[in-house]
């Protein structure tokens, strides 16, 4: 295919190659905020992506889906098991979200992330047109830039991190630590989701390199002298499908419909995450049975609703938070559940945007839990959802969006008495709180909008290219 003008690098394409219920090869969307909120920018734009289509093994020829054209990358078994399962996920996955698991430091996992790495920019460097942009995304992909422009000097190079970045007493665990900071400062412009990560990656270039920082930019000698910027650039969703969803008649029976099929509790909680050790289920399900059991809460009052989609299901600290939030939850329903209503409705499973929406409607208040989150993109969600104005928030500060969502009941998820005295002023609030409160929230959602983040953040790599 011709070169493409801009071109996006993300470990996951957008659509993820699964089988089907009958065994079947299918598409299927890819899971995660990152592609939530980049589908959108791509239709907008006419360029390339490059990214693994999900399936260890799979060789794919380019191709188109949805107007976007979709090059694909070939992961291996070892790669899949060394890069993605094992040094992106359970070394720099942990380690950035403040160690909430123990981080595996494997000297073969760092062979194999720079081996990948270094296929993701070949990739990029000869999809892309000359002069042309290079977005690259992610904590999976943090040596692509400086091996990108090793290859492609003439390149404009973004790079946006998705997910924190650690303090650096905690960052300099890292045994690669100043190899992946080189890496990241092959880009012109560095973007993270809350100033204070912009703030910690400074820190350790920094200490780290020794290089001068001044304000927001620093002067990276690898090839260059090259001024790089790096700053806080908050991501957000595409609000208007949620907006067009929330008002169809159709999914507002729906929603109807999961309220009935619930059997009509006065209010529902409702749980949206990955099944991630960094979300807060757990600290959540805690606070929700003990409300129960000490009677503040009864299940024919309340219901949970917690859509725990199922994530990196091969990395063991995967598979142990599964078996705790599983057991939790099936002691919370043993105890508390009647014939007709249950405590918990626990789905582990993903599901489409539809039904999500129909979901937030019926859901009187969103927890979200987090321990550490970058952002956070279901919390705006159900915020772009409900134009009723109706619906409360409880957000963990812990989370990117809370700097930005100042008007949601804000929590700390470690302190559990607190928590639950969140859900239950949740559960309590008069609706005037719930309108004042919704209504400045979804200003600020509404305003703030993944077109509004792809444009700064587009607008800082042009000023760079124009300074050169
Ligand atoms: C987060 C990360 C993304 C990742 C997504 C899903 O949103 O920031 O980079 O794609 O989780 O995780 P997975 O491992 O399935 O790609």
């Amino acid at each position: 295919s011709p070169p493409a003008s801009f071109v996006i690098v993300a470990n996951r394409l957008p659509v993820d190659r699964v089988q089907g219920p009958d065994g079947e090869e299918i598409w299927r969307r890819s899971p995660g905020g990152l592609v939530a909120a980049l589908e959108p920018v791509m239709q907008a734009v006419d360029g390339a992506w490059v990214g693994w289509a999900g399936q260890a093994g799979l060789e794919l020829a380019p191709f188109r889906e949805d107007g976007i054209r979709l090059l694909p990358v070939t992961l291996s078994d070892a790669d899949v098991e060394e890069y993605y399962e094992g040094f992106s996920n359970d070394t720099i996955w942990p380690l950035y979200h403040d160690v909430i698991s123990s981080p595996q430091y494997h000297r073969e996992w760092w062979d194999a992330y720079v081996r990948v790495n270094r296929r993701f920019a070949e990739r990029a460097a000869d999809a892309v047109a000359q002069g042309g942009t290079v977005w690259v995304h992610d904590y999976q992909l943090q040596l692509v830039p400086a091996l990108l422009r090793e290859l492609r000097p003439d390149v404009t190079i973004g790079y946006f991190h998705h997910i924190p970045f650690p303090a650096h007493g905690l960052y300099a665990q890292l045994p690669w630590r100043d190899q992946v900071l080189q890496g990241l400062l092959g880009a012109d412009v560095v973007g993270f989701q809350r100033a204070q990560d912009a703030t910690n990656f400074l820190a350790a270039v920094r200490r780290r390199l020794r290089l001068e920082v001044k304000g927001s930019t620093v002067v990276a000698p690898y090839g260059g002298p090259r001024t790089v910027t790096a700053r806080a650039f908050p991501i957000s969703i595409d609000t208007v499908p949620y907006v067009e969803l929330a008002a169809r008649p159709d999914v507002r029976a729906r929603a109807a419909e999961i309220r009935a099929g619930l059997g009509n509790p006065k209010k529902i909680l409702l749980g949206v995450d990955r099944l991630d050790y960094t979300k807060g289920i757990g600290h959540r399900i805690k606070a929700f049975g003990e409300l129960l059991a000490e009677g503040r809460l009864s299940v024919e009052d309340v219901t949970l609703v917690q859509v725990a989609s199922p994530s990196r299901e091969r990395v063991d600290a995967y598979v142990q938070l599964r078996e705790e939030i599983e057991l939790a939850v099936a002691r919370i329903n043993g105890d508390h559940d009647t014939m007709d209503h249950t405590a918990i409705r626990y789905l582990h499973q993903g599901f489409p945007r539809e039904e999500m929406v129909a979901l937030y409607l019926a859901a009187d208040a969103m927890l979200v839990t987090a321990l550490r989150d970058g952002m956070n993109l279901v919390a705006k969600e159900y915020v772009a959802t409900r134009d009723d104005h109706r619906g409360v928030l409880v957000l963990s500060e812990f989370t990117g969006a809370a700097d930005e969502l100042r008007q949601a009941v804000l929590v700390n998820p470690h302190d559990i008495e607190g928590l639950k005295d969140a859900i239950m002023q949740a559960v309590e609030m008069p609706p005037r709180e719930q309108t004042r409160r919704m209504r400045a929230l979804r200003r600020r959602v509404l305003e703030n909008d993944v077109n509004a983040w792809s444009r700064d953040f587009l607008a800082a790599l042009d000023d760079v290219r124009s300074n050169r």
